[in-house]
């Protein structure tokens, strides 16, 4: 092969390689890692694109060249130079795809194996999904359920995941891992957060007509933060003054997602606004107190005009205990009887 033929191959795969790594380069593709285990990822997916990019490059270079410079004349209807084949680059070209696809086995592997590796000192998160909404809860903390993904940041946490009804999926995209919560079975997600932030957590499963407003958000907080976050939750929820606990429960089950309700500081319009129970109350022709708890536990017994049925989880009558009840319905019925 002559030299200029050579330096022209070359500069066609540097502009073709250089073309597809600015494309991979330019556009934010995934979203910067917020998890060590994202991280891992992150270093597999571009160790990945790079060695497909340099295939690429040699594919492009032979390719372009080829076309440029064996480009049959018009009239040329001659058959080509018959080829035999080429013992040396058949041997080249089956063992080096064979060392760069077994190391892209071996370092995911790894990059697996050490992602749902939990720490020593783990942290356990329970995880309960349901249309169309997460509640998470702290083993750790007696149960005490959020309706925010909170996490302290550089601890292990094993996230595990239940579903009271269908099929959803457990996705923050900063975390970089996606599971599946499947009824009947307990499955499990590992995470280890190294950025502080607030992150979405999105269902990644179609569930239902709710599914795409089934979304949280996860805050990764300092460690004294989070801490700090527990032990006021913990007291709230204990709390003997009922609105302070009411006030817990409506935070901690998301409430505030759907509805509008002024002491909470909520404007939701997904479901009926709160500040009006005296009013639906009236209208279904029961007292407020027995009206509202029975909204709470049997969503379905009563559907005020406007509003879907079966939107509202019709499970906080096993999630939540009598005293929890009790306190969000004192809150709710506030000073409006
Ligand atoms: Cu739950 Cu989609």
């Amino acid at each position: 092969m002559r030299r200029g033929s050579i330096a022209s191959l070359v500069g066609i795969g540097v502009v073709a390689g250089g073309i597809a790594a600015a494309v991979a380069l330019v556009f934010p593709w995934l979203p910067k890692p917020a998890s060590r285990e994202a991280g891992r990822i992150d270093f597999e997916f571009w160790f990945v694109v790079t060695i497909c990019i340099v295939i690429f490059a040699i594919v492009a270079a032979a390719i372009l060249y080829s076309i440029w410079r064996f480009r049959a004349a018009p009239d040329d209807d001659s058959d080509g130079p018959p080829i035999h084949g080429h013992t040396k680059l058949e041997i080249v070209w089956t063992i080096i795809p064979t060392i760069l696809v077994t190391s892209i086995g071996i370092t995911s592997a790894i990059v697996l194996a050490r992602d749902d590796k939990t720490g020593k000192n783990y942290m356990q998160v329970d995880v309960t999904a349901q249309q169309f909404e997460w509640s998470f809860s702290y083993p750790s903390a007696h149960g005490l359920t959020s309706a925010t993904l909170m996490l302290p940041k550089g601890r292990s946490v094993l996230l595990v995941l239940h579903s009271r009804d269908v099929i959803h999926s457990f996705w923050v995209p900063e975390f970089g891992q996606k599971e599946d919560t499947v009824p009947g079975l307990r499955t499990t997600l590992h995470i280890t957060p190294d950025r502080l932030g607030t992150f979405p957590v999105i269902c990644t499963e179609l569930c239902g007509l709710g599914h795409a407003t089934m979304r949280t958000t996860a805050v990764v907080m300092t460690p004294a933060a989070f801490n700090k976050w527990l032990k006021g939750q913990s007291k709230a929820v204990a709390s003997p003054n009922t609105a302070t606990a009411g006030k817990a429960v409506f935070t901690n089950n998301g409430c505030g997602a759907c509805h509008t309700f002024a002491p909470a500081g909520t404007t939701a319009k997904i479901g009926p606004d709160l500040d009006k129970l005296a009013a639906y109350a009236q209208q279904a022709h029961q007292p407020l107190d027995a009206f509202v708890r029975t909204s709470i536990v049997s969503p379905n017994a009563y559907i005020q005009p406007g509003y879907p049925k079966n939107v509202m989880p019709q499970t906080f009558g096993t999630s939540l205990s009598k005293q929890q009840l009790d306190a969000l319905v004192t809150y709710l019925v506030g000073g409006k009887k």
